[in-house]
């Protein structure tokens, strides 16, 4: 991913993170203490959302016959991990700067860098090549035509990499070729079970959720009876010792995932990726991303990860560059056939209407909870000029709102107040609400613009007469009255 910042759009992530502190949003983990790099905790309107968008995906993957939930443990087995192909792949080359020790990842050097100095570092690269390496680099020109692309494949192959970066500043201290050679570095947090903290004690905590599906694929089928093709849906907290932690919630050391495997016959694997591709743009888009922020990003055959056959990646454009916030993968029958080889355990599933065994394939889905929080956080900021005065206002789709509607007596007199608390304690049987009786009217509609709250309703003089409330809606200002009994059934209906 390549991220060319403007200044205007790294003004926007600015605000938002500002925005997301001073709302209650997303705070910094351990901010009194200086703060936790990577990690991030939600505040009161954050764990809503949050607590929506998983919600939400929970039903969409759940609330079907064909597919069924799990909660796996975060500590497992240690081999599942060396099934997996973690403990050997899962790692990233990572070199240190002698001058100022400062760790950077080999392959996200060049984002650091710009094309004239890029340019500038290849030719006296090549310059100085064995020929043994000016084959190797000759393959990596037969592939790569773009300078960004070849300066990447060359960061990618260990022997062009070392002799690159003899070339290359720190980007930290801009100390000139000063760097360690590549090492591979495990991205996995190690602990220990129980007291003794010795190699054969060590657990991981897990980077994925996917593994705690795969070891349960025959658990579920025989307590579920499912029938292939069906699937596990999974959402938890996932964890990698990240190098390089940036761009707010977009790469964190803890992080939550919300993953679905779903089970199918080896020879259907095309048909159920390419359905479950458009079923997952379709819940983006129909949870209120604008579509020509998002995107799929095929992988070419040459960069597909050690387990995958086909894989795409679901794109949205933060303001920092396209991202990856979901990842579509037919997984074949590595996972299920891997833990059959370790555990020694048959995975194999009886298809009594083939009347054959055979190991099924697996189209994953993995999306991230909290990275498609910050999409569906920066997709429904807005900054808008409302009578000379501008407004923010987070657009949120209803359902994933944290505070579904305002109530505020226009005075704090005439009844008024207790009318609002009566609403108020009717709806928060359905819903979270929010009483406010603080300042003028418009700036408490201001303060629910930037909390995203849908509707606000207002308890006034006509109140009293009539037992009718305004309501008004967030995104078109727009203000019907509506009448008290009448409310609930209103309301329910637009969060539908
Ligand atoms: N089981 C497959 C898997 O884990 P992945 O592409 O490594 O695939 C899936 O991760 C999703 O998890 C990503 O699309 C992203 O949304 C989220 N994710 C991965 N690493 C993350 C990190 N360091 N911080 C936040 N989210 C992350």
């Amino acid at each position: 991913m390549r991220f060319t910042i403007a200044q205007n759009e790294k003004n926007v992530v600015e605000k938002i993170v500002s925005l997301a502190k001073r709302k209650g949003f997303v705070f910094q983990s351990s901010e009194i203490y200086g703060g936790l790099n990577g990690c991030w905790d939600y505040g009161h309107l954050g764990v809503e959302l949050l607590r929506n968008i998983k919600e939400e995906w929970w039903k969409s993957m759940t609330y079907r016959e064909d597919i069924e939930g799990l909660d796996a443990s975060i500590l497992m087995h240690p081999k599942v991990w060396e099934a997996s192909g973690h403990v050997e792949n899962f790692t990233d080359p990572m070199i240190d700067c002698k001058q100022c020790k400062t760790r950077f990842r080999v392959d996200t050097l060049g984002d650091s860098i710009n094309e004239k100095k890029k340019k500038k570092i290849v030719e006296a690269f090549e310059e100085n090549l064995t020929d043994a390496n000016k084959t190797i680099l000759q393959s990596v020109y037969d592939i790569h035509e773009d300078l960004d692309a070849r300066f990447e494949a060359i960061l990618e192959n260990k022997e062009l990499a070392f002799e690159l970066l003899k070339e290359a500043n720190c980007p930290n201290c801009g100390t000139k070729g000063e760097f360690t050679e590549p090492r591979n570095f495990n991205l996995m947090f190690k602990t220990f079970v129980g007291p003794v903290e010795s190699a054969d004690n060590t657990v991981f905590l897990r980077p994925e959720t996917a593994q705690g599906i795969f070891v349960n694929f025959q658990n579920v089928q025989n307590s579920s009876r499912q029938k292939l093709p069906f699937g596990i849906a999974q959402i938890g907290k996932a964890f990698r010792n990240e190098i390089n932690t940036k761009n707010f919630l977009f790469r964190t050391r803890e992080f939550e995932q919300m993953e679905m495997q779903y089970f199918v016959n080896p020879s259907t694997d095309k048909e159920h990726y390419d359905v479950w591709k458009e079923r997952r743009l379709n819940w983006y888009k129909n949870l209120g991303m604008d579509l020509e922020n998002l995107r799929f990003h095929d992988h070419p055959s040459d960069k597909l990860a050690h387990y995958a056959k086909e894989a795409t990646d679901v794109e949205y454009k933060f303001p920092f560059g396209w991202g990856e916030i979901e990842g579509i993968h037919n997984r074949t029958n590595f996972d299920l056939s891997r833990h059959q080889e370790f555990s020694g355990k048959s995975q194999q599933y009886f298809d009594d209407e083939l009347k054959e065994k055979y190991i099924p394939f697996i189209i994953e889905t993995s999306a991230g909870a909290s990275r498609s929080f910050m999409a569906f956080l920066v997709n429904a900021y807005h900054e808008e000029e409302v009578n000379g005065e501008q407004r923010v206002v987070l657009k949120f789709h209803p359902k994933l709102a944290p505070i579904k509607a305002a109530i505020f007596p226009l005075v704090n007199k005439d009844g008024m107040p207790e009318i609002g608390k009566v609403i108020e304690a009717e709806l928060s049987q359905f819903m979270r609400v929010f009483y406010d009786s603080k300042g003028a009217v418009g700036r408490r509609y201001r303060r629910q613009d930037e909390n995203g709250t849908p509707f606000c309703i207002t308890v006034d003089n006509q109140t009293l007469e009539d037992k009718t409330v305004t309501v008004r809606e967030r995104d078109s200002m727009e203000q019907v009255r509506v009448s008290t009994d009448d409310l609930l059934t209103f309301l329910l209906k637009k969060l539908k």
